[in-house]
């Protein structure tokens, strides 16, 4: 299919989702600290202007799970806890049923430990938010880290299909083993929208507006890019947290969002 044919049926088939959430709310500000004190200034100055907050395991290995709980309280909405847990079906289980407990919005398990391990990771999920009554976090699945480059994916995890065709085949995995979506970079949305439909989740990282430096990061896109090629949540964090002004530059990238 000539290029542009596909992107006029892309936008047919998936681009409605673009108007369906307010700008601001597809913003998920990564709190890249080991300080808990830092975690609680920027969540509180980010109230009202981000969608959910990430906490990775940098700040819960400093600052332990209890964490998670005082930012859900600060203020600055919903929590994913980017837990990237990769281990036999019933560890993970095991690490999933507190989770699910806490009352998260969002949290992660690597793809590549397969259909049997992400299944028991939902299930154990539902099971923690059944016993403490609240609602289960959505599971999304890493289908292939992006600090991986294709070289390496093939000559040192020995993956026999490039990232392009092996990420939409993790992504679909997941999707069949009962997670509501993925992670994954700018460079991929495209791809796991076409073979996951347009109900399927992805988030992605590696998002920087126009007016910031890319850092480390780079197969970026811009917000309003990665939000028209589909992604619904953008995982941002130094572009909002090393502003002078944090709630500032997220009312800014919600604005350029909003102008697509
Ligand atoms: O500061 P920056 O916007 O680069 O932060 C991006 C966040 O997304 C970090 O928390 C990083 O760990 C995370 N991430 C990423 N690439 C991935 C997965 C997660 O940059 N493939």
């Amino acid at each position: 299919m000539a290029c542009k044919a596909q992107g006029a049926l892309f936008r047919e088939r998936f681009g409605n989702r673009e108007r369906s959430m307010e700008p601001k709310d597809r913003i998920i500000v990564a709190l890249d600290t080991s300080d808990r004190g830092t975690a609680l200034r920027w969540a509180e100055q980010l109230a009202g202007s981000v969608g959910a907050a990430k906490v990775g395991l940098e700040l819960v290995n400093a600052a332990g799970l209890g964490v998670l709980d005082d930012l859900r309280d600060a203020g600055c909405g919903r929590i994913f806890y980017d837990a990237k847990l990769h281990d036999i079906p019933n560890t993970v289980a095991g690490a999933c049923r507190p989770i699910g407990r806490r009352g998260l919005w969002m949290t992660n398990v690597h793809a590549c430990g397969g259909a049997r391990m992400i299944k028991a990771a939902a299930d154990a999920l539902a099971e923690g938010a059944s016993d403490a009554g609240c609602d289960a976090p959505l599971l999304v699945a890493v289908t292939l880290l992006t600090s991986l480059s294709p070289l390496e994916a093939t000559e040192e995890l020995l993956l026999n299909l490039p990232p392009a065709d092996y990420v939409p085949a993790m992504a679909r995995l997941a999707r069949n083993a009962g997670a509501q979506g993925v992670v994954a970079s700018p460079r991929e949305i495209e791809a796991i929208r076409w073979a996951c439909g347009s109900d399927f989740l992805i988030v992605t990282p590696g998002v920087r507006p126009a007016w910031t430096d890319a850092g480390d990061q780079r197969r970026t896109a811009t917000p309003a890019e990665a939000v028209r090629m589909g992604a619904d949540y953008l995982v941002i964090g130094r572009p909002i947290t090393g502003a002078a002004n944090p709630a500032e530059a997220a009312a800014r990238i919600a604005d350029e969002i909003a102008q697509g």
